[in-house]
């Protein structure tokens, strides 16, 4: 069975990725900084719970260590990198840009480095929706051009597309870039919506809800998210042939084995239908903070999940309602609420 090494295995996505690799038999190596970004209590739950298989191991250090990361790789022998590590989060990004050039910039490119070194089959890297900024025409697409990024978070994630392409045109480094579309789900992260929405109206406090919740998401549900990034693992892109016509919908570069996929639930859900679905799941009204609209926030988000389907055969459709009520089961029982 194929090695695979992840990175941010003690984040969000990381953790039910590494988890659904591990149960289909896969050897996992996760590779975490334990950042403080948000409470680094859940980080070491989600690695205890991993660490309880066998097929499961771990480093913890940040990818800025290319020594670290270097002797990991060399220690593991990735067949499979897949770069979910990151800076994350679009407001933070307001008050502490250079933590995202030191993570996603630098980092990244220490990731590249490793892949190139290991000559890896295929090198699967986080990217996100934030990327198609100000664009208007909706749903987004890969092959849409994306050219206005409205924070350095998206900036950072657009240069790591471009970073990527390179390396995947000079190594001939089969690369595929995941667009995520706001993920959610049990073990989700503390400075996200609905993890904050949920806490702050069981214990009775308000909720800032920006825009007047005119505000659009394509949600995607953790479960739905891991799985179209295990198909896509066997999607390898390939070179193509000088004669070779790319159709016109797929985002394969025509010069290097590199690819761009959203990965969404290709529906919207505007801010006030979602907050009603997490007062239905707790059974109690929000109080709500109606608020202007945040510098860098995108009004809408929209996913064509069309590319996806074509090389996976698979489209998410966890209902946002039925994901809402998992989420919020798992926090009543982690919190014991
Ligand atoms: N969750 C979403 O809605 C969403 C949407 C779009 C894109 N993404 C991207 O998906 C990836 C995973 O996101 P997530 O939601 O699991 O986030 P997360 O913050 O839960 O996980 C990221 C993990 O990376 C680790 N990390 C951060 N900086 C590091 C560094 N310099 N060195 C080593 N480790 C470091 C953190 O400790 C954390 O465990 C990220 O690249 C993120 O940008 C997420």
């Amino acid at each position: 069975m194929k090695k695979v090494l992840i990175t941010g295995t003690a984040g969000f996505i990381g953790f039910h990725l590494a988890k659904l690799l591990v149960a289909e038999g896969f050897r996992v190596h996760g590779y975490d900084g334990m950042t403080d970004y948000y409470d680094v209590d859940l980080k070491r739950r989600r690695h205890q719970m991993l660490l309880q298989s066998p097929g499961f191991s771990a480093t913890e250090d940040l990818l800025e260590n290319y020594e670290r990361l270097s002797q990991a790789a060399d220690a593991f022998q990735p067949d499979v990198i897949v770069h979910l590590a990151a800076q994350a989060g679009v407001r933070y990004s307001l008050e502490q840009p250079r933590s995202y050039i030191d993570s996603n910039v630098v980092g990244t490119f220490n990731v590249m480095e490793v892949a190139r070194q290991h000559a890896v089959e295929h090198l699967l890297m986080a990217s996100t929706s934030s990327v198609y900024g100000a664009n208007e025409d909706m749903p987004f697409a890969e092959t849409d051009k994306a050219d206005t990024q409205l924070t350095i978070y998206a900036a950072t994630k657009k240069a790591n597309e471009a970073m990527g392409h390179s390396y995947a045109h000079l190594w001939n480094l089969p690369t595929t870039m995941f667009r995520f579309f706001t993920v959610y789900g049990p073990w989700g992260r503390p400075d996200l919506a609905l993890y904050k929405f949920v806490d702050a109206i069981l214990d009775d406090r308000p909720i800032d809800i920006y825009n007047n919740g005119e505000m659009y998401r394509d949600f995607t549900y953790v479960d739905d998210l891991v799985r179209g990034i295990r198909l896509l693992m066997d999607a390898v892109p390939v070179r193509p042939g000088s004669s070779e016509e790319i159709e016109e919908d797929d985002s394969l570069s025509h010069v290097a084995p590199f690819r761009i996929v959203n990965i969404g639930n290709a529906d919207k859900v505007m801010l006030l239908d979602f907050v009603e679905a997490i007062e239905e799941a707790l059974g109690k009204k929000a109080i709500r903070n109606y608020m202007p609209m945040q510098k860098g926030d995108l009004h809408a988000t929209w996913a064509d999940t069309g590319l996806l389907q074509r090389l996976t055969g698979y489209r998410p459709q966890t209902d946002v309602r039925n994901g809402i009520a998992r989420f919020v089961e798992w926090f009543r029982d982690y919190h014991g609420k």
